[in-house]
């Protein structure tokens, strides 16, 4: 691990901020067998998912730290049984991950946002919300702010969860394996509808989600272990060396950012009203004791 924290602080940072990218030029579809496509001259992206397969993309850029926001459409109707997903991710048994999933429902009933962050391979810190809206019948954004001492998820820039940085009492943080961004529609009536009771109908198949407006202010890593953030994809202009870098690009505002004391307020009201399950109030999922991050 020390030699991948050095590998990663001695690598050349230069920051891009692109307005809405275009899906031909950020990502791959990588599997479905064309249940997945990119359309409108790379401005829309859809997978579907029948019986026979889901689909999936991913980023061709690796992430080590950024603001990532996209807008998703769910698939309406009964969507009980579907599971769009949308997280972060490194590779390996020690990976980090940082997630979205989305858990469809019956017709007129809530789908539940699902949440979690896994560090070094370890996970189980679930949360879970309703929405305050359809998702199903307009575009939402949904965004994951991930800088070195925070990871936030927001809703509509409506913060709804806040993973600190708690290395300083023991606790792992994500913080030098680059990640992808992943996505993916696929079934899981096993377990995802009312705990799996819930089965996919599949005669309203092929069920269809849709991607617009992807934003990456990121730190995007390039060849030879180096990584550009901010100004333009493409350029060498104003490269630096490490955290510094980062700091001072001019796009990298995300990149120290925190919740203000309104905002914080925010999160606390929609985390009452919203969130539906919390890893930390479930002491009988952890006999060994709830994790420490949970008191802090
Ligand atoms: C689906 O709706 C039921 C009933 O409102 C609810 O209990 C459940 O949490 C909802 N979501 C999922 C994913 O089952």
């Amino acid at each position: 691990m020390a030699r991948m924290v050095g590998l990663v602080l001695a690598v050349l940072l230069a920051c891009t901020a692109m307005a809405s990218a275009n899906f031909n030029q950020e990502f791959d579809i990588t599997w479905g067998d064309g249940r997945g496509k990119i359309l409108e001259n790379g401005q829309l992206l859809t997978l579907t998912l029948d019986r026979t397969s889901g689909s999936g993309f991913q980023s061709k850029h690796e992430y080590l730290y950024g603001k990532i926001d996209m807008q998703l459409k769910l698939v309406t109707g009964n969507s009980a049984g579907t599971v769009t997903a949308y997280y972060l991710s490194s590779q390996g048994p020690t990976h980090d991950e940082i997630d979205f999933e989305f858990l469809g429902n019956v017709t007129g009933e809530p789908y539940t946002l699902h949440t979690n962050v896994f560090t070094q391979g370890q996970g189980q810190r679930e949360m879970q919300f309703r929405l305050w809206y359809d998702p199903t019948k307009e575009f939402h954004t949904y965004s994951i702010l991930w800088n070195p001492k925070h990871i936030i998820f927001m809703v509509d820039d409506m913060p709804i969860r806040d993973f600190r940085n708690l290395e300083g009492k023991g606790i792992s943080f994500p913080k030098n394996q680059p990640m992808r961004l992943y996505s993916s529609l696929w079934n899981a009536d096993d377990w995802a509808t009312q705990g799996g009771r819930v089965k996919t109908d599949w005669s309203h198949a092929p069920f269809s989600a849709s991607y617009r407006n992807f934003r990456a202010d990121a730190c995007v890593l390039a060849g030879g272990g180096r990584t550009r953030c901010g100004v333009a994809v493409g350029t060498d202009a104003a490269p630096g060396s490490g955290v510094a870098a980062a700091a001072a690009a001019g796009s990298g505002t995300w990149y120290n950012q925190e919740l203000d004391l309104t905002r914080q307020q925010r999160m606390r009201w929609v985390q009452s009203k919203y969130m539906i399950y919390n890893y930390c109030t479930d002491p009988k999922r952890f006999p060994q004791g709830l994790p420490a991050e949970c008191s802090m």
